[in-house]
């Protein structure tokens, strides 16, 4: 597309015209910029599992990535006997990746022993979700954080 300056006025249609093209290139550039999810990660984006809150959480959290601004709450419900995280929910302040790292992250800890979910790993959300766009690794780096953060913060307060 060539754009040349006129010195007379450009008629309605050319307006028209030079519009559509840039709304075209505008189309054009946001394809080239979209990232790559997979099928899993689209999954857990649109239908997101243990998304809520949970009422008398044992704790909750709020974790955030200074760089992004993202941020995820997590609560827990921990069964004192037994230490299996029998619940958890999160809410999601942020991306497409942050929702469906959490939701995956909710769904690996939950029935999980606190000690058994601190061994849970961001590359092993990056792997259950099929992979992760590399500047999107972070999102699962900040829904592991996460999680362990809300064991600390139980292991703290009991
Ligand atoms: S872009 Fe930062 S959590 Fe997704």
């Amino acid at each position: 597309m060539v754009l040349s300056v006129r010195r007379t006025q450009p008629s309605t249609t050319n307006i028209i015209k030079l519009k559509n093209e840039l709304t075209l290139s505008a189309l054009t550039i946001i394809k080239k910029m979209a990232l790559k999810y997979t099928d899993k990660v689209m999954d857990h984006f649109l239908h997101p599992r243990n998304l809520g809150e949970i009422e008398n959480a044992d704790a909750k959290v709020i974790e955030g990535n200074i760089r992004c601004g993202d941020q995820i709450q997590m609560q827990i419900k921990v069964d004192k006997e037994t230490k299996v995280i029998e619940d958890v929910k999160f809410k999601s302040f942020g991306c497409a990746s942050n929702i469906a790292t959490a939701s995956a992250v909710t769904e690996l800890a939950k029935g999980k022993t606190i000690e058994e979910a601190k061994k849970i790993k961001w590359k092993q959300i990056s792997d259950l979700l099929g992979g992760l766009p590399a500047i999107k690794n972070h999102c699962s780096v900040l829904a592991v954080e996460t999680l362990h953060k809300a064991i600390k913060k139980y292991e703290e307060e009991k």
